[in-house]
């Protein structure tokens, strides 16, 4: 990878920890808490396509609340901490190590940027709730195109903002449907495998894979 302009990343799973509100409230919750996160993830996902392929737009947040309220039904969790949960997604935590490494390449000569399904004002929120603000060059909505991820829309978004070609891009996710969405649009995409999952199969492998945004560092040329 070579000659790269611009690194984009995906926002929710990628940079900020989905799994973090409902951790927050383990105690509560019990020990099914990662089973019910996971659920609420997977339906808001699910949701996401959905509503691309029907073509009943709703935002990220108002599929955020209705995924949220049938996770909290399958999982029989008490409605007293719909706004707990609700709240606490505003401002999910990021990765242990994604403050240090935007931070180092804020200092390189390439637009930094996230592109996500996030809206604007939740996307700007969880960057300022987690002191991030003075690092991106843009925080890309799909809300400008009015569909969700991997519409091919939504990966052309940067590019005619900054002008550059597909594989001037390094783009990164931790959801392997978003790097192949990514990736088969022409971006060079990088896997960022957390959990040791397998990869999917739609016509595109990843440029790279790596565990945490560390790896980045030590394997892309800038
Ligand atoms: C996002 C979802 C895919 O941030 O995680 O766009």
């Amino acid at each position: 990878m070579k000659n790269i302009k611009a690194i984009i990343f995906d926002a929710y799973g990628t940079l900020f920890d989905v799994n973090s509100a409902a951790k927050k409230c383990k105690d509560k919750i019990g020990d099914k808490w990662e089973d019910f996160a996971n659920h609420w993830r997977t339906t808001q996902l699910e949701y996401t396509w959905l509503r691309s392929l029907m073509k009943r737009h709703k935002d990220f947040w108002q599929i955020t609340e209705d995924s949220l309220d049938k996770s909290m039904k399958a999982y029989e969790i008490d409605s007293s901490m719909r706004n707990e949960l609700l709240d606490l997604y505003k401002v999910l935590s990021p990765f242990s190590e994604v403050p240090e490494v935007l931070k180092s390449l804020k200092e390189k000569n390439l637009k930094l940027a996230i592109l996500s399904n996030g809206t604007p004002y939740l996307l700007n929120e969880l960057v300022n709730s987690n002191n991030l603000e003075n690092i991106f060059d843009d925080i890309f909505s799909i809300e400008e195109v009015g569909i969700y991820k991997p519409h091919s829309r939504v990966y052309d978004i940067p590019i005619k903002k900054y002008k550059i070609q597909k594989k001037e891009v390094v783009f990164l996710s931790s959801n392997t449907w978003d790097v192949s969405g990514g990736g088969n649009y022409g971006y060079n995409s990088i896997w960022v495998n957390r959990n040791n999952n397998i990869f999917d199969n739609l016509d595109y492998q990843p440029k790279l894979e790596i565990k945490n945004l560390k790896d980045l560092l030590t394997n892309i040329e800038i």
